[in-house]
């Protein structure tokens, strides 16, 4: 009898190892047939662990050859790796899908998918229901409003700018209104979800408000849809990540649940 063929390792790149990269890793070494390569700025002093190793830059992190990266940094860190892995036919799951508000730099990144093959994978990240936002945004009439409302705490700096700290500890506040490229233009570390909605129902169907709310009790995203496929909406108030109260925790789970998902046979 011969023996049975091993099982196949994914070979994940990971760039950024703060809140939402620290989980990805916990919880992608914690799944059978996973290797991990991390990009960051600063290693851990005792190392990452068995199933992970540390990746010096962008060449290193191409010359490992995963089989796909997960992005878990920042928006410019999206904007330096994703093109280059793209480009080399690696997938690329992403968190900070904020810096597609980039009009050139989200037209540049669908050329590189049509021209080499390569996909970026968005994940649901803070928020969900994309599946069914795509499918009602297929009808041109559906219109989607997506709302971050956040207690005033959470936006100290830009209520002061607005003379608006004295008026958000009494009641709602609107930080902002208008379209989801806009919103994370604005607001880069915040406006994610946004843009992830953007992207499923169409920018010029999808409006975003931004709300500072003193009976908040945390970051609660609500998203209604209204077209002739019926009127929905989600609201997910969702946990902070205990390494950074600014991401949900669900985040980091997100991006592992995509990733295998996107290794599986179900799509
Ligand atoms: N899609 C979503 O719904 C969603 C939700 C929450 C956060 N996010 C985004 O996810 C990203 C990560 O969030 P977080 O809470 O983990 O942030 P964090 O600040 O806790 O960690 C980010 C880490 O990435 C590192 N980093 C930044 N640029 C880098 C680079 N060029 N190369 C290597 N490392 C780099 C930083 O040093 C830091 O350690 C942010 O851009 C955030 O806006 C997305």
């Amino acid at each position: 009898m011969s023996a049975a063929a091993a099982d196949p390792v994914w070979r994940v790149g990971l760039i950024g190892y703060g809140a939402i990269g620290q989980s990805v890793a916990r919880l992608l070494l914690a799944q059978p047939g996973h290797a991990l390569g991390i990009v960051t700025r600063s290693v851990p002093a005792g190392g990452f662990g068995p199933g992970a190793e540390a990746l010096g830059d962008l060449e290193a992190l191409l010359d490992w050859r995963p089989d796909a990266v997960i992005e878990a940094a920042s928006a410019d860190a999206f904007a330096a790796f994703a093109p280059a892995c793209l480009a080399a036919g690696i997938d690329i799951v992403a968190a900070s899908v904020g810096a597609l508000q980039d009009a050139a730099l989200h037209e540049r990144i669908k050329c590189l998918c049509d021209r080499t093959g390569s996909r970026l994978v968005v994940p649901s990240g803070a928020v969900g229901g994309i599946d069914h936002i795509a499918a009602a945004a297929l009808r041109p009439e559906t219109r989607v409003t997506y709302i971050s409302r956040k207690p005033p705490a959470a936006w100290v700096a830009e209520l002061a700018t607005l003379g608006l700290s004295e008026a958000a500890q009494k009641g709602p506040v609107t930080l902002f209104e208008g379209d989801a490229r806009e919103a994370a233009a604005r607001y880069p570390k915040n406006l994610n979800a946004g843009l992830t909605i953007a992207l499923a129902a169409g920018f010029d169907r999808t409006s975003v408000q931004v709300l500072a709310d003193p009976a908040a009790t945390g970051n609660t995203h609500e998203i209604r849809i209204e077209g002739p496929l019926g009127d929905s909406a989600m609201r997910f108030c969702n946990a902070p990540d205990p390494a950074n109260p600014k991401t949900s925790a669900i985040t980091a789970y997100s991006l592992v649940a995509a990733t295998l998902r996107h290794f599986g046979t179900l799509q």
